[in-house]
């Protein structure tokens, strides 16, 4: 894993949120419910790019399309892809962006990334607004986890061994940042869904 702290200065991360704010007039943030249970989960996402993350009661897949608008998810803005471009070490543009957004009392369990089929191309991971607190383990369900605190700006990546890692959001904390209005979280999972 690697783990560039502040990769995107203040103003970088206002460019970001400018373009978030275009691509989610287009595309709302909609509210994702688990596979089966119908469980809502406690972020809100939408995506930008080719494909974007869905869940439902159906399961996890990628779709071209917002599941309530039916419109093709706006595309990735060229602030956010630079990201990509300067530290994936990967030839190929990503196809999604995950957008999630945390309010203040929104987590993520522990999960792997696994629905995408080029699994050589790395999880690059972008944090604004408050900071959360980030577990890491290894790559098998119940091992030894680690805590990191993602701050506004920070860019993690998980490639190679550490591709499939478990990973998740144990909480937010609130006040910890001025980029957004309101406080809360978001964060950017760039991802190559496809083989090249
Ligand atoms: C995710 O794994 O989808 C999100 C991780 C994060 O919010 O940092
Ligand atoms: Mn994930």
């Amino acid at each position: 894993m690697r783990y560039l702290p502040e990769f995107l200065d203040r103003s970088a991360q206002e460019q970001v949120l400018r373009d978030l704010r275009e691509a989610v007039a287009q595309a709302p943030l909609f509210n994702p419910v688990m596979p089966r249970t119908g469980k809502p989960f406690s972020v809100r996402m939408t995506n930008l790019g080719p494909l974007g993350w869905f869940s439902d009661r159906a399961g996890y897949r990628y779709q071209a399309s917002h599941p309530a608008t039916g419109l093709p998810w706006p595309a990735i803005p060229d602030s956010i892809l630079a990201v990509w471009n300067g530290i994936s070490n990967y030839p190929h543009p990503p196809e999604a962006c995950l957008v999630n957004f945390y309010g203040s009392d929104a987590k993520m369990g522990l999960h792997q990334d696994r629905d995408e089929e080029d699994l050589e191309a790395p999880v690059v991971s972008i944090s604004l607004g408050d900071t959360a607190l980030f577990r890491v383990g290894g790559t098998v369900r119940g091992g030894k986890t680690q805590s990191l605190k993602l701050a506004s700006g920070d860019v993690l990546i998980l490639e190679g061994p550490t591709r499939l890692a478990f990973h998740g959001i144990d909480r937010v904390i609130n006040g910890t940042s001025t980029l957004l209005k309101d406080g809360g979280r978001i964060n950017l999972t760039l991802r190559r869904v496809r083989k090249p």
